[in-house]
């Protein structure tokens, strides 16, 4: 061994003679309590493991660096958006959602595109999906559905029956399930795919002013996807074809980039916009809301350690950063919560200060101590002082309130209000998207495909009840898709689900009792 290498030592830094030795009382006898090298490697290696993420716990991951390429000054005070040219630097995850920390990573499942950008002013989380759409819309079916993409609690299978029953009983999963069950279900690796924030942001001016925004990644190379049959294959063959082709990707120099486009809608376009800007299980067409360009996103380093750069990153949609808030979308609201809460389970108390998410920003805040503290802020006030060095300054920019349109505000957060309600009926208006999708958006090819990635999977399911319900809502998307599926598991036609009029949905954001157009 070279005289260069690093002497082998216990934690706590004290040189050992070598890795497998243990000490003993006399020749061959048992082992000593007083060994702390040996009872140091065991106990720690007892505790490698912290809990895989409830979702999403097989990921690929990698840095790089986000780039602003327009100013978007008309539209947000975000200092970000004001300088042209600006890199920060981004630690990306991308994940599948319901399979174990060791399933194939070609499963047919939504992928977790997650970013945190690292901005002078904190950390800006994009916890994304490759998906512009979700099978839900009311937070409190995240658990049930989650649940029906795991195992049966007796037979611990993955179990066909619960997943199409859940999917059957709440049908506004179906444009979802449009693009889950076509080829876009198994794209071909983690580098080659869109991102999609999916929810509707606010990105905000400082005299109060907003627009509502939705977030596309668009890869540069166009989104490459595998057909169900080699998606089933590289399963046995490479489980971990995805890691594998992002990493040897990036090794060799073949930096996958994304260019980044935000749509826009203004409050008043919001109110006459024909869906529920509440609703992400609905896109907005590009035709009335183009993609506008804001900049570019490359990964061009590989992480020197997997666990500490990206297992332990903590990705939430409530790390955000000044002038970009949340909408009311309930679903994003639920998350807001959410995984923070996961992040004090899985990583502890203090998991803003692991070193791959702490941010570039300085901290200065009144939190203190608690398990594994490696920042305590000095000598800093532990409470909100007033004394002098110690005393916190405002931030130098923020939204003035006093300039606010206070009135048109009001009767806009009263039309949310009415869009919230909005959001628990299935009308018309949930198929208008998967039919255009079916019928205008794909070819003969990627209907054929649909159709026999659905058969594939749903003739697993036993129940007759179950198969009868979700071919009555591939009837409501469009009668020959339908029976296109049920011919391929020999199930007889099957009408479309009965649903409540389009109108029912517009009325609860119609009917407010005053004019909505400002
Ligand atoms: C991961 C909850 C909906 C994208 C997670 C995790 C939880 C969670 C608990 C694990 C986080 C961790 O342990 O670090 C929820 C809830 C939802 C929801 C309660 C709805 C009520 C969504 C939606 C999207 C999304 C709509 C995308 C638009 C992601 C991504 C990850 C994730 C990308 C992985 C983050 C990472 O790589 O660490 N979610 N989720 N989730 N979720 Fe969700």
């Amino acid at each position: 061994m070279s005289s260069q290498a690093p002497v082998y030592t216990t934690s706590n830094g004290a040189p050992a003679n070598e890795p497998y030795s243990a000490q003993r009382a006399g020749i061959g006898g048992p082992l000593l309590l007083q060994d702390f090298h040996h009872i140091d490697l065991l106990a720690h290696f007892d505790r490698e493991r912290i809990p895989e993420r409830v979702v999403h716990a097989k990921a690929a991951g990698a840095h790089g660096y986000f780039e602003v390429t327009h100013d978007l000054s008309d539209i947000t005070s975000q200092s970000l958006f004001k300088q042209v040219g600006k890199k920060v630097r981004v630690t990306a995850r991308f994940s599948t959602v319901g399979g174990e920390a060791g399933s194939a990573d070609t499963a047919r499942d939504p992928r977790g595109f997650a970013l945190k950008l690292r901005t002078d002013e904190g950390n800006w989380d994009w916890v994304f999906n490759n998906t512009p759409v979700f099978f839900i819309r009311d937070p409190a079916k995240f658990p049930h559905f989650i649940h029906t993409q795991k195992r049966h609690p007796q037979s611990h299978l993955k179990d066909a029956d619960m997943f199409w029953d859940y999917l059957s009983q709440n049908p506004e999963s179906i444009h979802q399930i449009m693009i889950l069950f076509s080829d876009r279900g198994t794209p071909d690796g983690y580098h080659q795919q869109h991102g999609y924030s999916g929810h509707t942001f606010k990105w905000l001016k400082d005299d109060g002013s907003f627009v509502y925004t939705q977030v596309h990644l668009r890869v540069d190379g166009g989104f490459k996807t595998l057909d169900n049959a080699t998606a089933t294959r590289l399963a046995g063959e490479n489980p971990e074809y995805g890691i594998d082709a992002l990493f040897n990707a990036i090794e060799a120099g073949k930096f996958p980039s994304w260019t980044v486009y935000i749509q826009t809608m203004t409050p008043e376009q919001a109110e006459k916009f024909r869906y529920n800007i509440l609703d992400l299980t609905k896109v907005w067409p590009h035709s009335e809301f183009p993609l506008r360009p804001i900049g570019k996103f490359v990964l061009n380093e590989n992480p020197q350690n997997y666990f500490a750069e990206i297992e332990q990153a903590a990705f939430s949609p409530s790390h955000l950063v000044p002038f970009i808030e949340p909408s009311a979308d309930p679903v994003l609201q639920s998350r807001l919560f959410s995984y923070p809460d996961t992040h004090r389970h899985r990583l502890g108390t203090n998991y803003q200060q692991l070193p791959v998410n702490a941010p570039i920003a300085p901290v200065h805040n009144f939190q203190r101590a608690g398990p594994m503290t490696f920042v305590s802020q000095g000598a800093a006030p532990n409470y909100q002082s007033s004394l002098a060095p110690l005393a916190y300054s405002a931030p130098a920019k923020t939204i003035n309130h006093n300039v606010r349109d206070h009135e048109r505000l009001a009767r806009h957060e009263a039309f949310v209000g009415g869009a919230w309600r909005d959001l628990s009926v299935i009308t018309e208006l949930d198929f208008e998207q998967p039919r255009a999708l079916w019928a205008k958006v794909w070819n003969d090819q990627q209907r054929e495909a649909y159709v026999q990635n659905v058969a594939g999977h749903f003739s697993g399911v036993k129940s007759a009840v179950v198969k009868e319900r979700q071919l009555s809502v591939w009837a409501a998307v469009d009668q020959g898709l339908s029976d296109r599926i049920a011919a391929a598991i020999g199930h007889p036609s099957v009408a479309p689900l009965k649903v409540a009029p389009a109108a029912e949905a517009e009325r609860f954001r119609a009917n407010l009792g005053f004019a909505l157009s400002l």
